[in-house]
């Protein structure tokens, strides 16, 4: 069995490639040869990626696409998506496609609130901590305000401070719930930094101000942004004439948009379904956060818990038919960032902003809230006419293919073989050594 190992981050790249080399994988020439292969040539390049992490030892790659013509609040838009998975691109395409012919997308920021705490324990009369708090709340803002005076120039900073009593759920838990306008950056760090110095405050003034009476104690827990954001919220939408939605020449706009409103409403009580139309909604908005260098784990976490807000979990878009529109619709709590973080570090995320033509926050959450819904609107496109598996195989035929290391002639005529035969796995399979085995 490997032993553990002391100062593995002391190590230089090249022992820490070494190292797990030899202890965790067959082929220890093999594992470096993986691990150089995407490395950078450019050693100022590597270095910034190596920086951006700990123990960096390569590179990950992942495939940067472009989806375009959407036309988003009368602009058109070519939107660079990062992501692994095949048909995400091809299917957002499709939709910006369809809805270019149609009036394109309308989307607005309906609010851009963030959100963080400052969990603390208090032993006292819940009163008498209202009091204080009230109190000392000039404090808070004061005492931050090296923190927010450049964020207060340029129109943000801390909205409010609140004390909640949470001795309901928790004994003895309250916590400071604060709201702040970050603008165009995701925030994080603002918000961290104001929280820690609120705790400072609150702990310094109860210790110093004869606040905590004999035998009580105030201690805080902790400090913390909340990615749960439900009022940073973005709404995009597509209407059209029912008539107008064409999806498949075989079946009627008519039913296609009845289906659809179906589609939506089943996931609206059926967690399974629920979940798995999410996931689609979330290949076109995690594609978009990664490639504009934006939080997705944040995003993921916030956009679920939004989608459970009620109890259920539930479909984030909606559909209705009324006097013959069709209309489609999302909203998605999103908290990006344009400015800091990796968007001033990372050449491909500066190159994916440069793209879009340097959006601000709420730009780009109309952006993303779009490729969400533009890619919940092909999935369900497909889903209720031809099903997935079509477009989904013919797209996965070329990930086959490389995997049993077709030859570029050998992908031509496969590719073409199934632009008229289905695309099963096992049927790429048949085909392939058949095309072989005939040479
Ligand atoms: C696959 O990545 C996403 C879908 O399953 C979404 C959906 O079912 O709505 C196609």
């Amino acid at each position: 069995m490997t032993q553990p190992i002391k100062g593995f981050s002391k190590l230089s790249k090249e022992q820490k490639i070494a190292w797990i080399g030899e202890n965790y994988t067959e082929n220890v020439q093999n594992t470096k040869d993986i691990l150089r292969q995407y490395w950078n040539n450019d050693p100022k390049l590597q270095q910034l990626h190596d920086e951006f992490i700990e123990n960096t030892i390569s590179n990950y790659y992942l495939p940067f696409g472009i989806a375009p013509n959407f036309l988003i609040n009368e602009r058109i838009y070519a939107i660079p998506m990062a992501i692994e998975e095949s048909s995400v691109v091809a299917a957002a395409s499709k939709a910006a496609k369809f809805w270019l012919d149609r009036g394109g997308f309308k989307a607005e920021v309906i609010g851009t609130e963030k959100v963080g705490q400052v969990h603390f324990i208090y032993t006292g009369n819940s009163e008498n901590l209202f009091r204080f708090i009230g109190k000392i709340r000039p404090s808070f803002y004061a005492e931050a305000k090296s923190i927010t005076e450049k964020m207060e120039a340029r129109g943000g900073g801390i909205s409010s401070i609140e004390i909640k009593d949470k001795t309901d759920l928790l004994p003895n838990y309250y916590q400071l719930h604060c709201t702040f306008e970050t603008l165009d950056a995701m925030g994080a760090n603002f918000i961290n930094s104001c929280l820690e110095q609120f705790a400072t405050t609150l702990k310094a003034k109860a210790d110093r101000d004869g606040f905590l009476k004999e035998g009580e104690k105030l201690e805080i827990v902790m400090s913390i942004l909340s990615n749960y954001v439900p009022n940073c919220l973005v709404r995009a939408e597509v209407s059209c004439l029912v008539s107008d939605l064409s999806l498949d020449t075989t079946i009627p706009p008519e039913k296609c948009a009845e289906k659809i409103v179906q589609a939506v409403g089943i996931a609206n009580v059926e967690p399974h379904r629920a979940v798995t139309h999410n996931k689609g909604i979330m290949n076109g908005v995690d594609a978009v956060i990664l490639a504009t260098g934006n939080d997705f784990r944040a995003v993921e976490a916030g956009v679920h818990a939004f989608a459970a807000k009620d109890g259920g979990y539930k479909s984030l878009t909606n559909a209705s038919i009324e006097d013959g529109v069709f209309r489609f619709w999302i909203e998605i709590p999103l908290a990006l960032g344009t400015v800091g973080g990796l968007t001033s570090l990372h050449p491909m995320v500066q190159l994916a902003h440069e793209v879009l033509q340097y959006p601000s926050a709420k730009q780009l959450m109309e952006i993303v809230a779009v490729a969400g819904l533009a890619q919940n609107f092909a999935a369900l496109s497909s889903l209720v006419t031809t099903g997935i598996q079509e477009g989904h195989m013919k797209m996965h035929l070329l990930n086959i293919l490389n995997q049993m290391k077709a030859t570029k002639e050998e992908k031509t005529t496969l590719v073409s073989y199934f632009k008229n035969n289905t695309a099963t796995h096992s049927a790429v399979v048949e085909a392939l050594d058949k095309l072989r085995e005939n040479l």
